[in-house]
């Protein structure tokens, strides 16, 4: 995966399989500690010990059986090969919460790519999901929820193109005040 922003849709996917209603992701960014981290937190349906063990297992074992999903693997595996790590946690019908670090400076820290893209895409995709986006960028920090966006909306559908558009150019615009380097 090229961009950061493909993880992050690719994990939304999981928490709206999982039928969250409510999806968090909190990135933070701090280039003195040289460290990029994202927190992605949904209250699906979760998934017991098992489970949580074998999807971060699964990259390493699905070359010769049937196919197994690479998502959480794939992010796992980028963030180690920046001297970062990754942590999931889940509990049955309370949700899943993964931690991911990165060093920010490494050479193979993938770009963030189109943030704003994947946060809008996956929230106007799912509507009746909250979605809560807070990015930090050394002391600096922009908050996107989808609840404060339907409430200026009033009524308005947060589908509708122009919408998209507009929150697409809103999201890019606080990033680039909080100095987020794509
Ligand atoms: N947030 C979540 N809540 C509940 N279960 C999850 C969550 N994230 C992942 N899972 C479980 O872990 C499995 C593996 O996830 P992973 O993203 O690695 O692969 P995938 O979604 O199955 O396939 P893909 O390669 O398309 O991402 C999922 O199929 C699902 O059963
Ligand atoms: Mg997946």
């Amino acid at each position: 995966m090229k961009d950061l922003s493909l993880h992050i849709i690719d994990i939304f996917q999981n928490s709206v399989s999982a039928k969250a209603t409510k999806i968090e992701l909190v990135i933070i960014e701090n280039t003195e500690r040289d460290e990029l981290r994202m927190q992605f937190k949904d209250n699906g349906i979760g998934m017991n010990t098992e489970m949580v063990n074998n999807v971060t297992n699964a990259f390493y074992t699905t070359r010769t059986t049937r196919k197994v999903g690479l998502g959480i693997p794939l992010l796992k595996r980028n963030a180690e090969l920046t001297g970062g790590d990754f942590s999931i946690t889940s509990e049955l019908g309370v949700g899943t919460e993964i931690n991911v670090r990165f060093k920010h400076s490494h050479i193979d820290r993938q770009p963030f790519g189109d943030l704003a893209g994947a946060i809008v895409l996956t929230a106007t995709s799912y509507p009746k999901t909250r979605f809560v986006y807070k990015h930090q960028k050394d002391g600096m920090e922009y908050i996107f929820d989808t609840d404060e966006i339907n409430e200026v909306l009033d009524g308005i559908s947060i589908q509708s193109t122009d919408v998209v558009l507009m929150l697409k150019e809103l999201i890019d615009s606080n990033l680039e005040e909080i100095r987020v380097k794509k």
